[in-house]
């Protein structure tokens, strides 16, 4: 009989070349090369040729494969009017969910599972993802859609067609780095329900579609609106120790905390608190980062003992509003970025799938009775 584990903690349930994690001593690395080198020195673009092939491009690589990305910035026919016919109020998560479902509607051939075709439907979601959001945000506000520029980069685009103009060279590359720290992070909930829904053989849009909706979760990419929202509650730095201390007393969690796997400070957190602070005296936001780092002294005097440290959410929420970014386009920043992730491990399941059925622990009664609704 095999023994329960809630919540699968630390079972091993898939093998991947794509990331590795030592969550003790805080390290991570995409294809063996460790995070802090990519985001000093890659991009985006080459980071996901590196999670779906498992090594770095070559310049001409890197030129097709980003040309083959920039090729679907633009939208299917009929779905722009899709976006811009969904409710106003709608939470962009929900909107980027239910339209990457709607992205399999608009491939004649939405099935195939190939390994090359899957991979041409992973990079129609890659590059079609971001112009869901950016229209969905201008259609919301009442402003007219911005058309993606195939001159601009992934993180360039975004940002332009979000904003109507072209992103610094600061924060163009702050968004770059964003999208390359966030993009892969061995089975977390949201990859492996990703690899859970493409072992049945079932569709790339499917597998991506649930993908998003696991993401959204609060204990999951959901956590960088809650360090956002903790922040504007807390009037001034002044107010970091008791605001704290009140909800770690009521036993409340701290979002952009804790991690199943990292017992020690997650490398992307480091990568991006410098990222925050810069960016916050950039953009007069030095409370926020203040708020920020009061925040992580008092974690670390009263929780870094039960190896609670900060996470990949904590300073992304800083960074991300410094960028310019609403609220609630948070978490689907992480979402577009983690697509690179989910595809990589869609396509690595694919490649040697076996059905994932593992199996529940009955724990209810047996031989009850059938007892007749009108004596119930
Ligand atoms: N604030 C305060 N205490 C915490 C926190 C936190 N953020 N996280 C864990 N703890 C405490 C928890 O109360 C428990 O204490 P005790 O043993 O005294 O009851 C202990 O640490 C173990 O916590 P757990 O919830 O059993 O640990 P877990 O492995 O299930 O939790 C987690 C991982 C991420 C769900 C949790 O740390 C959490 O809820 N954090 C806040 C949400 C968050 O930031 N999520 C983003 C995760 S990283 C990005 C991603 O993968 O999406």
């Amino acid at each position: 009989m095999s023994e329960f584990v809630k919540g699968l903690e630390g079972i091993v349930a898939a093998q991947t070349e794509m990331s590795y994690i030592d969550g003790e001593k805080g390290v991570l690395e995409y294809v063996g090369i460790p995070i802090g080198e990519l985001s000093a020195k890659s991009t985006f673009e080459e980071t996901v040729f590196l999670l779906w092939n498992k090594r770095l491009p070559t310049r001409s690589e890197l030129d097709e494969f980003t040309s083959e990305l920039r090729q679907r910035y633009e939208l299917p026919a009929g779905m722009e009017q899709r976006v811009t016919s969904l409710p106003t109020n709608a939470e962009p998560m929900h909107v980027l969910r239910t339209m990457v479902s709607a992205l399999g509607m608009h491939d004649a051939q939405p099935n195939e599972i190939e390994l090359d075709r899957a991979r041409r439907k992973c990079l129609n979601v890659l590059g079609h993802a971001p112009t869901i959001v950016a229209y969905f945000d201008r259609y919301r506000r009442g402003l007219p859609l911005i058309h993606p520029d195939r001159s601009l980069s992934f993180a360039e685009n975004f940002l332009y067609m979000l904003n109507g103009e072209k992103p610094t060279a600061t924060m163009a590359r702050a968004f770059d780095i964003c999208m390359i720290l966030h993009a892969d992070h061995g089975l977390n909930n949201s990859t492996f329900a990703a690899r859970v829904i493409i072992s049945t053989l079932s569709d790339v849009y499917s597998a991506l579609t649930g993908a998003v909706g696991s993401l959204r979760g609060p204990l999951h990419g959901g956590a960088n609106e809650g360090v956002m929202k903790m922040l504007n509650e807390i009037p001034s730095v002044a107010d970091v120790e008791s605001h704290v201390m009140g909800k770690l007393e009521r036993k409340d969690k701290i979002m952009g905390f804790g991690h199943r796997v990292y017992k020690a400070k997650d490398p992307r957190a480091s990568d991006l608190q410098g990222l925050a602070e810069q960016l916050a005296k950039d953009t007069g936001n030095e409370d926020l980062y203040a708020k920020s780092h009061a925040i992580e002294q008092i974690m670390e005097r009263e929780v870094a003992a039960k190896g609670i440290y900060p996470n990949v959410d904590f300073y992304s929420a800083t960074t991300y509003h410094c960028i310019g970014l609403k609220l609630d386009l948070f978490t689907p920043m992480f979402a577009l970025s983690r697509i690179g992730g989910w595809s990589g491990h869609i396509i690595e399941q694919l490649d040697g799938n076996r059905l994932f059925r593992p199996k529940a622990e009955y724990i209810g009664a047996h031989n009850a009775p059938y007892t007749p609704i009108d004596q119930r």
